[in-house]
């Protein structure tokens, strides 16, 4: 339904200012509605989070997260208006994640968008969650500069981009096995942390020595400089810790947490400094879950402070960081002004890639 809601040949480019776009998100266990202006003023911004559902499970369940999606979702969308005290005649469209995802999760927001946008009219906008990680970068100002490599560390993906302009995005270099956020989960789930593991294993790091445990680096061949590889770095923490109890050592835990932490975040750092300064970057943005991480955000600062002092870092406060539907709203903006709208039989994709 490209152009729906829309007359023959409006140039959307032209339209005046103020489009508000509100943004579902349902990809996982955050239930989240957003309502966002001309991509970057965010107006309203809810969201309900799942994790003691699943903590007790060590994991999300899918079935019980699809589940839960499905009771709050009108609801969180009636709370996004009234926060933003607008009304759904004052939209201009609807966006929604469509994938990567949980199957049935997706497919609960993707219905809801679809319902929403056919019964008042307004475009519908399919957004990729990978692709938007990045926007929220643009909700707290990011400067619109360029060269710029991106880092995007989530539970599901590790990629480093390159963008030349605001339309290009080019892929560097992602995982070849476990993202970065789900070492740390998996690291956190054998050490009976709780989930998600990542906050956990931050603040267990912080009373521990990073230098107590010398676990590998995976810097991969010379050819794939800027791919990542975090299987090995998992392999080996669970190996102390069955070696440890072999020997009935007793185990620090925080120096463990601080060893595993400094181990992946080093690899990242180094790779992103990296890029950076081959692709001469002014910028570099954070993006993902993992990227409220503090200890990842001051070795990136200090790394690229002493070697790349000219080159401005970004990253988004950590509510933004994590799944919310701001970032939804925010990525659908220039779609909307390209008039990408997306078709009513729009379906979920489980599996999408970041897809540049
Ligand atoms: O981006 P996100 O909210 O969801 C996905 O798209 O996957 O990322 C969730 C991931 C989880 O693996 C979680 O453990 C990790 O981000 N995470 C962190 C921190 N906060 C969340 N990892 C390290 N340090 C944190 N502070
Ligand atoms: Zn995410």
């Amino acid at each position: 339904m490209r152009g729906e809601g829309l007359g023959e040949g409006d140039d959307l480019s032209k339209q005046a200012a103020d489009i508000k776009i509100l943004g579902i998100e349902t990809s996982c266990d955050e239930t989240a509605v957003a309502i966002v202006e001309n991509g970057t003023h965010i107006l309203s911004k809810i969201i309900s989070s799942q994790v003691e559902l699943h903590a007790r499970y060590g994991g999300v369940v899918p079935e019980i997260a699809s589940r839960h999606h499905l009771l709050l979702i009108n609801n969180l969308i009636d709370d996004a208006l009234s926060e933003a005290k607008l009304a759904l005649k004052d939209l201009q469209a609807i966006a929604v994640t469509h994938g990567p995802g949980l199957v049935g999760a997706l497919l609960i927001g993707v219905a809801t968008a679809k319902a929403l946008a056919y019964a008042v009219r307004l475009p519908l906008i399919a957004v990729n969650h990978l692709q938007a990680h990045l926007y929220a970068n643009y909700l707290n100002g990011a400067p619109q500069i360029y060269p710029a490599v991106i880092l995007i560390v989530s539970g599901g993906h590790t990629e480093l981009l390159l963008k030349n302009n605001p339309g290009e995005s080019i892929s560097l270099g992602c995982t070849r096995d476990d993202a970065a956020g789900e070492v740390y989960d998996k690291v956190a789930r054998v050490l009976e942390l709780g989930y998600p593991g990542g906050p956990l294993i931050e603040k267990l790091a912080r009373q521990g020595n990073p230098e107590a445990i010398e676990f590998p680096r995976s810097w991969l061949d010379s050819d794939s400089p800027y791919d990542f590889s975090f299987s090995g770095l998992k392999t080996a923490v669970i190996n102390h810790l069955y070696h440890s109890c072999q020997r009935s050592e007793e185990i620090n835990l925080p120096d463990l947490a601080a060893s595993f932490q400094e181990a992946l975040v080093e690899v990242l750092v180094e790779k992103t400094t990296k890029a950076a300064a081959v692709h001469q970057a002014k910028l570099v943005m954070l993006a993902g879950g993992v990227s409220s991480n503090s200890y990842l955000r001051e070795r990136l600062h200090a790394k690229l402070a002493g070697k790349l002092p000219e080159t401005v870092l970004h990253s988004p406060p950590p509510e933004l960081c994590t799944d919310n539907a701001a970032m939804i709203a925010a990525a659908a903006y220039p779609r909307y002004l390209a008039g990408d709208f997306a078709p009513l039989n729009l379906n979920a994709h489980p599996g999408l890639g970041i897809g540049l």
